[in-house]
């Protein structure tokens, strides 16, 4: 008890300390309940010339940088892994996740909207680890093996709301299957909040995955296929 309490106020301390010293050098805001997150995150090189063409684009979908900040910690705990991107949009999140995999690790990323997808392939494609397909999600998971990839990321409706048995199935034990946009969005078609609700408990009934709901960023659920 005595050390607990000890343990406790030590690290009030050490949190007092970190928001000084954070405020002297102008770095950022460590405050109790706080933290400016982002400060912390070098995003991939590639980002910045993506983001420009996707606002050229007027292409509204992309995924936000908390978003790719995940994927990419993710990804990196998947040396030579295979892995899938179900919505390929310009190509923000396929950024992200390039930059956590590693040199052995392959990336699928499938988006039936060519011209979204042509301006992914003008920044990334010269990655020989990622090959993009011009294919309807469902159709592609459709002729996937069982246990073929170690990370899908579903951001497209083809993959969550269609086709999620076949999106599960293709994960990988100890793999993962991440969805986000589960927060409400002005954009969401009406009766869509329904649709996300019945996902999340759809989610959480599957005895094979275990989930953590993050309302944090678009919302977001972090699925893994549990070993056998
Ligand atoms: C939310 S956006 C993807 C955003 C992207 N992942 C990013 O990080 O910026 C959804 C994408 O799904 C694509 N899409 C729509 N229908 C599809 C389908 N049937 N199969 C595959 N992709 C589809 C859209 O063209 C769009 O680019």
């Amino acid at each position: 008890m005595g050390q607990q309490a000890h343990g406790n106020s030590f690290r009030v301390a050490a949190r007092k300390n970190a928001s000084l010293s954070r405020d002297r050098e102008g770095v950022g805001a460590v405050t109790y309940g706080q933290m400016n997150d982002l400060s912390y995150v070098q995003p991939p090189d590639t980002l910045a010339r993506i983001l420009k063409r996707t606002s050229e684009l007027g292409f509204e979908l992309a995924s936000e940088d908390r978003t790719g900040a995940l994927l990419r910690t993710l990804a990196a705990s998947k040396p030579g892994g295979r892995f899938l991107e179900l919505g390929t949009g310009t190509g923000v999140a396929t950024a992200w996740v390039l930059d956590g995999m590693d040199s052995r690790s392959e990336l699928f990323s499938i988006d039936v909207d060519a011209d979204f997808q042509k301006a992914a392939g003008e920044a990334l494609g010269h990655d020989e680890r990622l090959t993009l397909i011009s294919e309807d999600a469902v159709a592609f998971l459709a002729r996937q093996p069982a246990a073929s990839f170690d990370f899908v990321f579903a951001d497209a409706m083809r993959g969550k709301y269609e086709g999620l048995d076949d999106a599960l199935r293709v994960v990988r034990p100890g793999g993962f299957y991440i969805i986000d946009d589960m927060l409400p969005q002005s954009n969401w078609p009406e009766g869509h909040g329904s649709r996300v609700l019945a996902l999340l408990e759809t989610l959480s009934a599957r005895r094979d995955f275990e989930i953590t709901p993050m309302a944090w960023a678009s919302g977001l659920v972090v699925a893994v296929r549990k070993p056998s």
